[in-house]
């Protein structure tokens, strides 16, 4: 039986992995699960759960009493106490943004298996998460389909052999919308995701390709690859998670209907496969699969993100946070979809390059990327509303 943290367990991730351990209650059990701001959400799940605590980030509103009598923990702090909590041998960071960092360098420094679908703290602060699974012997599992489709294919084969990785992109909602039609694009169409259904802000990163950038520097960390040995190809059916293509020309793939649910349980009993009570996959049935190149001008995010992945430092972080403002921006409706570019593009020429060497130099990049995307959305909203 292994004890599970679930950080973000009011979110997609952590509904979906709540499922997973509601399937198999001799397998895992959750110890410990947090919230940001939904209390109410939060003490549902822990009635129904009955975890060792709860966590939310946020002070709750006075007026919340909760239902659950057990322990109630508030703050960020908190959050890193849950990463590292001594029954929580999985531990899954399914928080937002750039806030699950520091819970994942505690879980792994730690020692703890962490099933990560928190990608955003690879790219912020990939070298150091790389240090904390070497200091402290944790484990690292990646939850998102397209790396856990490239752990599978590996199986633990060194990344040597491999010529490249092929990630694929569903392509998101625009992906045939012409680009003169994306100042039309609102919310409400940029949250109808064709394949995938997921929290609001990674599927408006699969809508801008941000999403994949941030995909291309979490594989480049997670697999030890050099970024030209990483490829994106746009594949609409959202079948073929991600491949492998070995030096010998052999093409491993790993496929299977999109449900985030397969790779959370596969993170989750790694290296066991505990039976699971599906419908068989159906090639026929699911055919065509078709690929195609991304349009790479038409989503500009993809070149841009990659490249500060190259360039690396304190760069993939301040993308990462210049993008987290760009999309909260374009949530509320005071920034064009284009604009979320034009916002990241201009945060990060500005941007003064510094090394990455500690955790600080993280939140120093982050404020500052954050302080430039703001002015920037700011400016633009005025001269909309001029
Ligand atoms: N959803 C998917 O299918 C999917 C697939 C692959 C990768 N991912 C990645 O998984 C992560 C989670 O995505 P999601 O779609 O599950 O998001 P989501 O539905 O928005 O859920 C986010 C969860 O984290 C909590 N949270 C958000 N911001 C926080 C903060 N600043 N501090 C503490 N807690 C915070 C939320 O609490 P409240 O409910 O209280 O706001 C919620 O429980 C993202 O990094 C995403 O890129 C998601």
């Amino acid at each position: 039986m292994r004890g599970v943290v679930i950080l973000g367990a009011t979110g997609s991730i952590g509904r979906s992995t709540l499922r997973v351990i509601g399937r198999h209650p001799h397998l895992f059990r959750a110890v410990a699960l947090t919230a940001r701001r939904d209390a109410a959400g939060l003490d549902a799940l822990a009635c129904e759960l009955e975890p060792e605590f709860v966590v939310l980030a946020e002070e709750p509103d006075p007026s919340f009493r909760p239902r659950w009598r057990g322990e109630w923990r508030v703050g960020r702090e908190a959050l890193v106490v849950a990463a590292s909590t001594p029954g929580g041998d999985v531990v899954v960071n399914g928080l937002v943004g750039v806030a699950g960092l520091e819970p994942t360098i505690a879980a792994l420094e730690a020692g703890r298996r962490l099933a990560l679908a928190n990608k955003e703290s690879l790219v912020a602060g990939g070298a150091l998460v790389m240090e904390a699974v070497r200091r402290g012997g944790g484990e690292l599992l990646p939850v998102d389909s397209e790396h856990g489709a490239v752990h599978q294919c590996l199986a633990g084969r060194p990344v040597e052999q491999v010529r490249r990785v092929v990630l694929t992109a569903s392509g998101g909602p625009f992906r045939t919308l012409p680009a003169e039609r994306f100042p039309e694009v609102g919310p409400t169409d940029a949250l109808e995701h064709p394949t995938w259904d997921m929290g609001a802000k990674i599927t408006v990163d699969s809508a801008t390709l941000a999403n994949k950038a941030l995909e291309v520097i979490e594989a480049h960390h997670l697999f030890g690859l050099p970024y030209d040995r990483i490829e994106v190809v746009v594949h609409p059916e959202s079948i073929v998670h991600s491949m492998v293509e070995f030096r010998d020309g052999s093409v491993l793939a790993q496929m299977g209907r999109p449900t985030m649910e397969v790779p959370i349980l596969y993170a989750l009993a790694y290296p066991d496969r505990p039976a699971e009570e599906r419908p068989p996959f159906d090639p026929v049935a699911a055919s065509p699969l078709t690929f195609e190149r991304p349009r790479r001008e038409d989503f500009p995010l993809l070149g841009i993100g990659v490249d500060a992945g190259r360039e690396g430092g304190v760069v993939p972080a301040a993308f990462n946070a210049a993008n987290e403002v760009a999309v909260a921006a374009f949530l509320e409706g005071t920034l064009a979809f284009p604009d979320i570019a034009e916002v990241v593009s201009v945060s990060l020429e500005r941007l003064e390059r510094t090394p990455l060497e500690t955790l600080a130099d993280v939140r120093r990049a982050d404020r500052e990327a954050r302080h430039l995307a703001s002015g920037e959305v700011e400016r633009r909203a005025g001269s909309r509303s001029a």
